[in-house]
């Protein structure tokens, strides 16, 4: 019995670690790759380490007055009193005050200003995004006019002013390895700065508790070369490809016809609904449902028979189609790159 406790006690603490670490290297704090992000891990270890330091100097007092505890009949040797009052005078004031004050001040006139959202009038490159039950709307805006969802892509070496926004509940959007978090308010905009200079891709999550898919709200942030980005936007800004074949063309007549445009947008077609995601170039995304299956063609086939299945509660629904309807309707989305 002991020793199934013991090891109880171990699984807690790798679990505990694991949360702390935030379950894998490309979404945690602790591998920062951007200089917010250096910036707020560093004043994390300088906050352990000097709350390491004050806990063990506790214990060691604690452990101090056990000791020299009053035994019945011994009185306190002479002085011990005085003795008392400046320990309690500096561990319990001064030392306090002082970390306090020191990390009050760093965090807000050093860190809180290297993680600030970038000046909008200055910065070359403004990403809005609009948080959505559950997933994240992504809009460039200007003459670009590129719209894509829950995978974001920035040029690596520039200062992106994000613009956040919700069209429901509070979202709160976070890339760990990038930069501090920020609310997403409906009605209201926040701005935080995403910026790196290593190319990689880096995993999001929603941070605010915003309903039953809360947990499976991701995104990621792809940092590219600048050439690469600007070919990239390029793309997601054009109408979507118009169908080269008979199949393509039953495709888009099902997703037009049978419900799918209610709710999506397809730019080029008139499918306009703004409730899911824009689906204009969906075949270049690597994810689907916020990062929650992989983009193939038989997930994308199960996720349109069972959208509930997958992720209970969201707001898409199963549509009454025959299997060649979403065979056809599979091909056609798939194609849209
Ligand atoms: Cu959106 Cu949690």
């Amino acid at each position: 019995m002991p020793r199934r406790r013991h090891r109880a006690g171990l699984l807690a603490v790798a679990a505990c670690a694991l949360v702390a670490g935030g379950c894998g290297r490309d979404q945690s704090v602790l591998h920062p790759e951007s200089e917010p992000a250096r910036e707020i891990a560093t004043l994390f270890w300088w906050m352990l380490g000097i709350s390491a330091v004050v806990i063990g100097g506790a214990l060691v007092l604690l452990l101090l007055g056990w000791l020299r505890r009053e035994q019945p009949g011994i009185p306190l040797l002479g002085g011990a009193e005085r003795l008392t009052t400046g320990v309690v005078i500096v561990f319990g004031i001064v030392i306090p005050l002082t970390v306090n004050v020191g990390v009050f001040v760093v965090a807000n006139f050093v860190v809180a200003q290297a993680t600030d959202a970038p000046n909008p009038r200055t910065t070359p490159l403004t990403v809005a995004v609009v948080g959505h039950q559950w997933f994240w709307e992504v809009r460039y805006p200007g003459t670009s006019g590129a719209v894509t969802a829950n995978e974001l892509h920035i040029p690596a070496g520039t200062r992106v002013n994000v613009v956040a926004t919700s069209d429901d509940v509070i979202h709160s959007f976070w890339v760990p390895q990038l930069n501090r978090k920020i609310d997403m308010i409906p009605g209201r905009t926040n701005r935080v700065l995403l910026e790196s200079d290593h190319v990689g891709r880096y995993r999001g999550q929603c941070a605010e508790f915003c309903g039953l898919q809360h947990a499976h709200m991701r995104f990621s942030v792809t940092v590219e070369p600048p050439a690469r980005f600007r070919a990239w936007l390029a793309e997601q800004a054009r109408d979507r490809m118009p169908p080269r074949n008979a199949g393509a063309r039953l495709g888009e007549g099902v997703f037009l016809d049978a419900g799918c445009a209610s709710c999506h947008t397809i730019r080029g077609t008139t499918g306009r609904g703004e409730i899911g995601p824009d689906l204009t170039h969906v075949g270049s995304r690597d994810t689907l449902a916020a990062l929650t299956i992989p983009n193939t063609p038989p997930e994308l086939a199960s996720w349109i028979r069972d959208p509930q299945h997958i992720k209970p509660g969201n707001r898409m629904p199963a549509l009454a189609l025959t299997g060649a309807q979403r065979a056809a309707l599979v091909a056609y989305l798939e194609g849209l790159r």
